[in-house]
């Protein structure tokens, strides 16, 4: 079994990136700039958000972050990202999510310029995404590929099971590993519907487990050798520790790794390649790579 090291190789692309910005501006060019919107205190999402922000340090980006307390209408939103959208200094920005009930989240992700989306949640970004053209991809779908990629993971015309049907990781996760110039797999994805999830399971090389639910995958649903990577984040209550939760993935780890090829921990896989994608697309945005 080998460990994939999602903290290791973020730290290595960030590196890579700020050589590059390095040289974009020896060169005379403009610096990246990203900006985030906050809005309110949720515990999760403030974490993000900081650690976005040391993202961006490390690879040489300028950063703003823009905080509203959770009672912000939904207008001074809007108004806040037609002014993301309008500032030429900005070249890409962010809408931390989940907002408040209040707010139509879909409202405020359509309302981003596309062009500056380095979430890739727009749907111009999610539909170019699906058809195989040049955008912004989402940050946790882009992470794992990257992963695979350079773990030199075979998936062509392997059999790949996703856990989890969200806009954010599932779907788009699909989508990616199904494309020729990705995953190039055979993909099936389960759900909490799903009647056949344990049988397809079984038979998967490459299992991408997003349900959100603790320790879901066990030993049981897993064939020797199959490549598993966990996206689960679920904060679980632990007396023990200083913050008083600890961070849990959708696999049981200590049963399941022994059994696979390749296994990304919770935490240190997956999440630390999810920022290091943003700033992958940040750094695109930039360069105006996919959008004049
Ligand atoms: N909330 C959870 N993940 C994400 C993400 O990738 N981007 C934004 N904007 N909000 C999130």
């Amino acid at each position: 079994m080998q460990l994939i090291d999602g903290k290791a190789t973020a730290t290595a692309i960030k590196a890579e990136i700020a050589e590059e910005v390095k040289a974009i501006m020896a060169k005379g060019g403009k610096q990246p700039h990203l900006a985030a919107v906050l809005v309110g205190h949720d515990g999760g999402s403030e974490t993000y958000v900081k650690n976005k922000v040391l993202a961006c340090e490390a690879c040489g980006f300028k950063s703003t972050l823009i905080r509203y307390e959770d009672d912000i209408t939904e207008e001074e939103l809007l108004a806040c990202v037609d002014k993301l959208n309008k500032d030429d200094d900005v070249d890409g920005f962010i809408v931390q999510l989940p907002l408040p009930k209040h707010i139509d989240e879909q409202k405020i992700i359509e309302a981003i310029d596309y062009r500056k989306d380095v979430d890739g949640f727009h749907p111009i970004n999610v539909g170019r995404m699906a058809i195989g053209l040049p955008c912004f991809i989402s940050a946790t779908p882009l992470g794992i590929i990257t992963l695979l990629k350079r773990y030199g993971i075979e998936t062509s015309g392997k059999k790949c099971v996703i856990l989890g049907r969200s806009n954010i990781v599932g779907k788009p996760m699909a989508q990616l590993m199904m494309q020729k110039q990705y995953g190039d797999s055979t993909v099936t994805v389960c759900h909490s519907r799903s009647k056949t999830l344990k049988e397809e399971c079984r038979a998967a090389d490459i299992i991408i487990a997003a349900i959100g639910s603790p320790e879901f995958v066990t030993a049981d649903m897993v064939k020797d050798g199959a490549v598993i990577v966990d996206v689960g984040t679920t904060r679980v209550p632990d007396a023990t520790r200083k913050s008083g939760f600890r961070l849990t993935g959708d696999v049981k780890f200590d049963e399941v790794a022994p059994k696979c090829s390749f296994i990304t921990p919770v935490p240190g896989g997956v999440g630390p390649m999810t920022i290091c994608s943003l700033m992958k697309n940040t750094l695109a945005a930039g360069k105006k790579e996919y959008y004049k």
